[in-house]
């Protein structure tokens, strides 16, 4: 008998980034982390189980090789707490350019732990499913949620997972400045653990990025729109900071990228507050009012550059069809 379940799960942006984690095998991060999901990127994936072994398409294209080992290695988890031993096949949809920055491993491992497990009939929390989601990709455990997301670092496994928060009125909205959509040239994962092991750089992100997200949390509950702004953006910066100072230097940005983090400055200046921030990959990411999005939008237009999306918050992960 065959049991099938698909899932639907937004990316996620961090305003207080993921960079670095104190246990790798159970991806156990260094810090807490504070996201925005957004509506504009999500993932469908529909998992059927009872396959003599498992299988994997994305975007039509059957994966192989670490990216294949990386999903079976997840559906590992998987048959280990549903107790069964049979394989499955994926099927994934990513409206996300695939690794290039903007958050297709968080969709995508969040819409594979929802679908796996339904499809398993494993009846989990939203809590239990993002520290499942979590050892896919550290921030997928956020994408389990809509709107504003928290993940505790915690000190287990049972203490580092994703709730959401209140939003009390911020009104936020994300420009996407897409500089460059291809794969990145590294992975976040093999980035973050580079910086760790050798930017003398990195003790000081840590301790500088748990006191921005103490200060986040205020600034969130207080609707200081300003405020999640600035830590917005120097958080970002600190965290390519730190990865300037590995050995060798990772960098993500290109010229564009460059171009862009200046417009956002000019763009504040002549009275569009907003922010800008960046993760694993080339393109800009700017916050601003929902009022401001057309302005942001447009203004990022004129740079002429590979593209611009606009967004708002998006939802949590959803089940849209499980059968057995
Ligand atoms: O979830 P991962 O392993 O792809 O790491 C995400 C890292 C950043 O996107 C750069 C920061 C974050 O918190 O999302």
């Amino acid at each position: 008998m065959t049991a099938r379940a698909t899932a639907v799960a937004h990316s996620n942006i961090a305003l207080i980034k993921y960079w670095g984690k104190r246990d790798t095998a159970i991806a156990l991060p260094a810090t807490s982390s504070l996201s925005l999901t957004l509506d504009a990127y999500l993932t469908r994936t529909t998992v059927e189980w009872g396959a003599e072994s498992d299988s994997v398409v994305l975007d039509g294209s059957r994966l192989n090789g670490e990216a294949e080992s990386r999903v079976t290695r997840f559906l590992d988890l998987v048959r280990r707490l549903g107790d069964r031993s049979d394989h499955a096949t994926v099927v994934s949809h990513n409206s996300v350019p695939t690794a290039a920055g903007l958050a297709s491993s968080a969709s995508g491992f969040a819409a594979l732990a929802a679908a796996a497990t339904a499809a398993a009939r494993i009846d989990l929390t939203p809590r239990d499913l993002s520290i499942l989601a979590r050892k896919g990709s550290g921030s997928a455990a956020r994408s389990v949620f809509g709107g504003l997301a928290v993940w505790h670092a915690g000190t287990d496994d049972a203490s580092s997972f994703a709730e959401p928060i209140v939003d009390p009125g911020l009104d936020l909205a994300m420009v996407v400045a897409v500089v460059d959509a291809g794969t990145k040239t590294i992975s976040s994962r093999a980035a973050m653990q580079l910086t760790a092991e050798t930017s003398p750089y990195y003790p000081a992100w840590v301790e500088s990025s748990r006191t921005d997200f103490t200060d986040m949390l205020d600034a969130v509950a207080r609707a200081d729109f300003t405020r999640v702004g600035e830590l917005t953006e120097s958080n970002a910066m600190r965290m390519h900071a730190s990865m300037l100072g590995a050995t060798p230097p990772v960098s993500y940005w290109q010229p564009d990228s460059v171009r862009v983090l200046q417009l956002v400055r000019d763009l504040r200046v002549s009275g569009t507050e907003c922010y800008a921030t960046m993760d694993a990959g080339p393109n800009v990411k700017i916050l601003c009012r929902r009022t401001h999005l057309d302005t942001v939008r447009d203004a990022v237009a004129a740079l002429d550059i590979a593209g611009v999306t606009t967004s708002l918050p998006g939802p949590g992960v959803a089940v849209s069809q499980a059968e057995t």
